[in-house]
């Protein structure tokens, strides 16, 4: 992994997303000596802009002395020429801008390239066993999105590290919800089943406001081109490497939906108080039952809890034999939140439903590990090893 001397955290902030994730930052020297003997894969010492040059040149020159196959490399913001050569003197392998982020993660490419054929592979640093959590309706347009993305930033502000991943592959909105325009999606995935793992996995997350997304293919049709096989395999990297995967699902039981819940930990489930909502709830409850899919670990949200359309709550509750957990009121604030990209758990942290939505983050925080179905780890799939279809033949 990099390692970033940098004392400014703005400075640090603005270069994460030339980083990998898992990159740690020091504030000087001793601290980067004192990471550097714990830890024995780290491939690139970057040394941020807020370090002056003498410091720097001095940090550069011990490293290649005392970590010959670390990269080292000088981030300034102006380079001028004597800053080229003088760096080369030291030993550093590369100066790049500082606001040239491109030009960073090339740097940092090229050190790990080299470390790697120095060293062998690097590790991807993969140790967690983080918590999936699939948020679902089998109706369109009851809150999906909307929950999936302010339950992410929620847990991602409780300091946990937050995949949010958006599968619905057809028409994903988490981006369009959040306003940001990814480079990459999961369709660059396809065909890269075999040997796909989290270095090439994390070149297509997306990086804002503290999550990680993996966004939706930009075009429908490229879902025709995705495995159910494939979503097992990013789901199971992506675990290893965040606390808390969140998934935002298509209104249906698509075969990608039913496999994600092989690997579901907490699963919401979203009513509404209208009949047919409830009904088809009902149905998807039934469905999970008889798969035997998240059996305990289910959590009801009323989203509208307060719509005045003669259905109350606690008949929902009689229907799908299921206490509510969460209630969100219907709020203006809420559909403003997505139409100008700032959900509301982040806009208006204090608006009732954020505080429901920050309750329901506290309770995933705090549920237990999954009983339901076994977690695999990242390696090749077995899809004859847990079929999701193969119990629905049953
Ligand atoms: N409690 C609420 N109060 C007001 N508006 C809401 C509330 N919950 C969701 N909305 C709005 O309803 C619309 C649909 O929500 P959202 O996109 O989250 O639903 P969805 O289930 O993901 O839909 P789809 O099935 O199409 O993906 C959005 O404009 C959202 O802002
Ligand atoms: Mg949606």
């Amino acid at each position: 992994m990099p390692v970033l001397v940098e004392p400014d955290s703005s400075w640090a902030s603005a270069l994460a997303p030339a980083l990998p994730l898992g990159t740690q930052v020091v504030a000087d020297a001793s601290q980067l000596d004192a990471w550097l003997t714990e830890q024995g894969n780290e491939y690139v010492a970057l040394l941020g802009p807020s370090t002056d040059l003498d410091t720097a040149l001095a940090i550069g020159a011990t490293l290649r002395a005392t970590h010959p196959a670390l990269g080292v490399v000088l981030l300034r913001t102006d380079p001028t020429s004597d800053v080229f050569q003088s760096a080369m003197q030291v030993g550093a392998s590369a100066v790049a801008r500082a606001d040239d982020l491109d030009q960073i993660t090339a740097a940092v490419d090229r050190s790990r390239s080299t470390w790697e054929a120095i060293r062998g592979p690097v590790g991807d640093g993969g140790s967690r066993d983080g918590k999936v959590i699939t948020v679902f309706s089998p109706k369109g347009g009851v809150g999906k999105t909307t929950v999936s993305v302010n339950l992410a930033l929620a847990l991602s502000n409780r300091g946990a590290k937050v995949c949010l991943v958006d599968l619905d592959l057809g028409f994903g909105d988490v981006a369009i919800t959040l306003q940001v325009i990814p480079d990459h999606t999961i369709a660059e995935a396809i065909d890269a089943e075999e040997h796909l793992d989290f270095s090439l996995l994390d070149t297509l997350l997306t990086r804002h406001d503290g999550l990680s997304i993996l966004a939706a293919p930009t075009h429908p049709d490229a879902k025709e081109r995705i495995s159910p096989a494939l979503i097992l395999r990013v789901l199971r990297i992506l675990r290893e490497q965040f606390d808390y995967v969140v998934l935002d699902t298509s209104p249906s039981f698509d075969e990608y939906v039913l496999h994600a819940f092989e690997e579901t930990d907490e699963c919401v489930l979203i009513a509404t108080l209208d009949v047919p909502t409830v009904k088809n709830v009902k149905v998807a409850i039934e469905t999970l039952d008889n798969l035997g899919l998240v059996p305990s670990h289910r959590h009801l949200l009323l989203n509208r809890a307060d719509d005045e359309v003669g259905l109350a709550p606690s008949v929902v509750e009689g229907l799908l034999k299921m206490k509510i957990s969460t209630s969100l009121p219907t709020a203006l604030a809420v559909a403003s939140a997505t139409n100008n990209g700032r959900p509301i758990v982040v806009g208006n942290p204090d608006h009732p439903v954020s505080k429901a939505l920050l309750g329901l983050a506290a309770e995933l925080h705090g549920a237990g590990s999954r009983t339901s179905a076994q977690h695999n780890g990242a390696g090749p799939v077995e899809p004859a090893k847990r079929s999701v279809f193969s119990r629905l033949r049953k």
